[in-house]
């Protein structure tokens, strides 16, 4: 393929082309309302009326989206390699999950499940129950977040073990809220300026090619740990991301989720696999974990579970999640109905299309592609291609003997692939790594396309940093 990219025209013609063909009267509507806006005006509301804290990694607004296609309010179309963070491994607006939602808003959008239960919250914790590994008995929990979901496994873990410590890692992230924050293992931007953070929480090291960390070295950080600062029989539960997400999607070694099973057990402590980012056939199996053929007592499940539909859950042994007493646990919007629906629709969408090994298929066409594309257009700089199944991470580097971060490139990078149309997102505890969270249902076209947007906005990046 040319690593000449024509750039393609930034705006469209008054009523831009669009695949919309789910809902025909809201397409028309859309494309109606394209160009009515721009980025600049809105920016500009936007700055004037939204606290600076919560930030968008792109300035424009969008119009409307479609499996891996998005618009903007001006008519500039985009290929989505995002997914709106990991939520959308079965795209934008997949006409089975809009389905499911429409005809459960045609029902009741809310009653709460604590007033009046419904059958979706239940047929969606059976399911989940079902897909999540092992097999002994299980029980589900359906709240909103992922944060909120990742809280709810601690408290359920502190009830069922009657301990208050968690163990967290290095690079791990768990949410912005207070509790998650502190388990969270990064400061900026997610905990400066904004602690003091709950206690009880301590930090393991994560393994690190980059550091020098060894799984030996981090195992024996975390008994260290348990000499200095964390006495075992204190501590409720280990929380690990089976692939870290926004701490630039490095997976966890399979020997040291299995050993950290076995610690698990030695010491009476709940293994909790944070599966947020990581689950719902990112990986190419249901869950990223079972890659390493562990059973985590407790699993927290968020993003791609609904296809774009605010739902988070956790899934655990049945013992387990009945420790916490009844009215413990819950929430006025926790497990929605229409949520709950468009989560049944996307996990049968995953079933459906086969969309496990497509993952899979995908993640070593990425890695391909990647290795290709940094041996042609620029050597040395990409240090490390990383990640399990489509859940997949490059790395930038000043060069590969330094193995230096290059945070600069990274966000040039993410620039210029947005001024081309492709929509990337960086991650990592240096800023240099961009992760790939193109739809599990992108065509193989629109894959190419983003990947040929890519090796042009590498080729500017580099000549403007260069310049
Ligand atoms: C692994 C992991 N845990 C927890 C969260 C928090 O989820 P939410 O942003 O829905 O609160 C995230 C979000 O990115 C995540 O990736």
């Amino acid at each position: 393929m040319s690593n000449t990219v024509k750039k393609k025209p930034r705006k469209a013609a008054a009523k831009p082309k669009t695949n919309i063909s789910v809902v025909p009267d809201v397409a028309v509507d859309v494309v109606a309302s394209v160009g009515a806006q721009n980025n600049a005006a809105l920016l500009k509301r936007r700055e004037a009326a939204v606290a600076r804290g919560v930030v968008s990694a792109a300035p424009v607004f969008a119009s409307h989206a479609e499996n891996a296609e998005l618009w903007d309010v001006e008519g500039n179309r985009y290929v989505d390699f995002a997914g709106g963070i990991a939520v959308l491994n079965t795209g934008h607006r997949h006409p089975k999950v809009i389905a499911a939602a429409k005809a459960q808003e045609d029902h009741y959008t809310h009653t709460s499940f604590q007033v009046v239960p419904y059958e979706p919250y239940v047929a969606l914790a059976e399911k989940l129950n079902d897909l999540a590994p092992g097999d002994h008995a299980k029980k589900s929990l359906l709240v909103t977040t992922g944060a909120e979901a990742v809280e709810n496994a601690v408290k359920i873990a502190r009830a069922a073990t009657g301990r208050p410590g968690v163990i967290a890692f290095t690079g791990g992230y768990h949410g912005r809220t207070l509790l998650t924050l502190g388990m969270t293992g990064k400061i900026s931007p997610y905990k400066k300026d904004v602690g003091p953070f709950p206690s009880d929480i301590f930090r393991a090291p994560f393994p690190s090619v980059r550091d020098g960390i060894t799984v030996q070295d981090a195992l024996t950080g975390l008994q260290n740990l348990f000499l200095t600062d964390a006495q075992p029989e204190r501590i409720a539960a280990i929380i690990i991301e089976p692939v870290l997400g926004e701490g630039g999607y490095t997976p966890v070694p399979f020997e040291m989720m299995q050993a950290l099973r076995e610690i698990c057990d030695t010491h009476g402590i709940m293994l909790i696999a944070d599966e947020i980012q990581a689950g719902f056939g990112r990986t190419g199996t249901w869950f990223a974990v079972e890659h390493s053929g562990v059973v985590p007592d407790l699993i927290t499940v968020a993003k791609s579970m609904a296809g774009g539909y605010p739902i988070a859950g956790v899934i655990g042994r049945a013992e387990v999640m009945d420790a916490v007493i009844p009215g413990g646990l819950g929430g006025t919007y926790g497990g929605n109905p229409v949520a709950c629906a468009a989560a049944l629709a996307a996990i049968e969408a995953i079933e459906e299309e086969g969309l496990l090994a497509r993952s899979t298929e995908l993640g070593e066409h990425f890695r391909a592609r990647f290795a290709e594309i940094g041996a042609r257009v620029a050597p040395y700089r990409m240090w490390d291609i990383r990640g399990l199944g489509a859940m997949l991470a490059v790395e930038f580097v000043t060069d590969f003997d330094s193995a230096t971060p290059d945070a600069a490139l990274t966000k040039a990078v993410v620039a210029h692939a947005l001024k081309r149309g492709l929509i990337l997102l960086a991650c990592g505890m240096h800023g240099n790594a961009l992760r790939i969270m193109v739809p599990l249902t992108a065509s193989d076209a629109i894959i190419e396309e983003g990947l040929a947007i890519f090796e042009a906005a590498l080729i500017d990046a580099m000549a403007e940093l260069q310049g």
